[in-house]
């Protein structure tokens, strides 16, 4: 394994010259953790204009899913490219937009017919699938959980729970949305224990909100990340699911699984719902479902999403070439790299855990498939937050050749490409039990 190979100070002197030009230039809200810039990339190496070359643990966020620029892909993309590169769907119809839309609609699960409504991005997903949810049931309320990250306009704005500053100076939000605590075991809101709970946090919305502030009947969905990306990466147990679709189900309200992070094979299974054992009523989907292309869906049985034409539509949603690049995604998901990433999955979530056995930082280790979230803590008892270890950790990785990315407040996540091998995995694991080592001694931990 002759990677990451680090051959200047980082930034080296091309990268550093192009963020001064993008100082000037590009919008000052993007928030650049450490100052990567990617020239090319390949599987899971990405390198940089000075020729750098870096283990990627973050794939874009959780998007090239099938690695950086799979030949497969890249040649579907020509070949499509080469063919036809827009038409708008909304308007007419073309052969990858019908391909994918019956590919996904036999994948997602439940017996139902399903029909497939494409946009261009995750935030977009959720806003199809807020509309859908109004349309369909005629109520105007949301329930969405506290932690979740459900994107950036403003329908999907106001679902979004996850940091204040993503919310600061924008309002008014869509009214109707309430939020209310996930099952964040680590740190469960009602101080109880996973086995032995009874899904409080479900229990709070039948008992608490359905008779004090939000008729049950006034509301349009639920929607739930299956795994919360953003938000810590943060699996809850089976019951917690099981109890809210239970719940939905009793006051026909749909219960939208927002898929746009665990979805497309990442957490072992081509949906991470499927983990749980429940039908969702609205799948949306984005990120990993097109290696990188700009794609968003929504996926619904066709009684639900029966909207009227004009009722909703994009003109780039569903473009030829993300379709394309979608259809061979898919191919390869289910070809093999769903396995991958079980197996590569279960095998860093082992590592993990005996690291954490070593390392006083590591709080939490959970996860699913190849989404692996890794809370740091300043005191195992107190479980204090180490968000300013946490920033130390992910900016010594960089300047190892590694790139991670936090979630959550204390959190870092590992959302490699699924195509990562068992050695590229090692060595991952070995530069970030390097980069913990040299924060912990920085910090007096060890
Ligand atoms: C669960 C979830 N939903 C929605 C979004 C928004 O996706 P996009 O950034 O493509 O709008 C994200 C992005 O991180 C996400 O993780």
């Amino acid at each position: 394994m002759n990677y990451p190979l680090i051959r200047t100070a980082l930034p080296g002197p091309k990268a550093k010259a192009l963020i001064e030009r993008d100082k000037l230039h590009v919008s000052s809200s993007y928030t650049r953790d450490y100052p990567l810039v990617a020239h090319k990339g390949r599987g899971i190496l990405v390198e940089d204009p000075d020729g750098n070359v870096f283990l990627d643990m973050a794939a874009g966020i959780a998007v090239t899913s099938t690695g950086h620029c799979h030949p497969k892909i890249v040649a579907a993309i020509k070949r499509q490219a080469s063919q036809l590169i827009h038409m708008s769907g909304t308007d007419f119809y073309y052969q990858p937009q019908v391909e994918l839309a019956e590919q996904l609609s036999k994948l997602a699960p439940g017996k139902l017919t399903k029909k497939v409504f494409f946009g261009n991005s995750g935030a977009e997903a959720v806003e199809a699938a807020m509309k859908l949810s109004r349309y369909y049931t005629r109520r105007m309320q949301f329930i969405s959980f506290l932690g979740a990250f459900h994107g950036r306009t403003f329908g999907a704005m106001s679902l979004t729970a996850s940091k204040v500053i993503q919310k600061r100076s924008y309002g008014p939000l869509v009214p109707g949305v309430t939020h209310v605590p996930y099952a964040y075991c680590y740190r469960c809101p009602y101080g109880k224990e996973v086995d032995t709970c009874d899904t409080e946090c479900v229990c709070f919305i039948r008992e608490i909100l359905f008779s004090k502030t939000v008729p049950p009947e006034e509301v349009a969905a639920i929607f739930v990340e299956p795994i919360q990306g953003e938000g810590g990466y943060v699996v809850p147990p089976e019951k917690f699911h099981k109890a809210l679709r239970k719940l939905t189900s009793e006051f026909d309200i749909l219960f939208v699984a927002d898929e746009v992070q665990s979805g497309m094979g990442r957490t072992g299974k081509m949906f991470a719902i499927e983990h749980f054992g429940v039908v969702p009523d609205i799948i949306a989907l984005a990120k990993g479902i097109a290696s990188g292309m700009p794609l968003g869906v929504i996926i619904a049985p066709g009684k639900i999403m029966r909207w009227e034409p004009g009722a909703h539509a994009s003109t780039f949603g569903g473009n030829p070439i993300s379709c394309a690049a979608a259809v061979e995604t898919i191919n390869l998901l289910t070809d093999k790299l769903i396995q991958n990433a079980a197996r590569i999955g279960d095998y860093m979530l082992e590592r993990l855990r005996q690291m954490q056995e070593k390392h006083p930082l590591i709080g939490d280790v959970r996860g699913k498939g190849l989404m692996i979230g890794v809370e740091m803590v300043m005191d195992r008892e107190t479980k204090e937050r180490a968000r300013k270890e946490r920033g130390a950790i992910v900016d010594t990785c960089f300047r190892k050749g590694l790139l991670m990315l936090g979630c959550g407040d204390c959190s870092v996540r590992f959302c490699p490409p699924l195509v990562i091998t068992k050695p590229q995995a090692e060595r991952a694991l070995e530069l970030f039990e390097e980069a913990l080592s040299e924060v912990e001694k920085k910090f007096g931990y060890a």
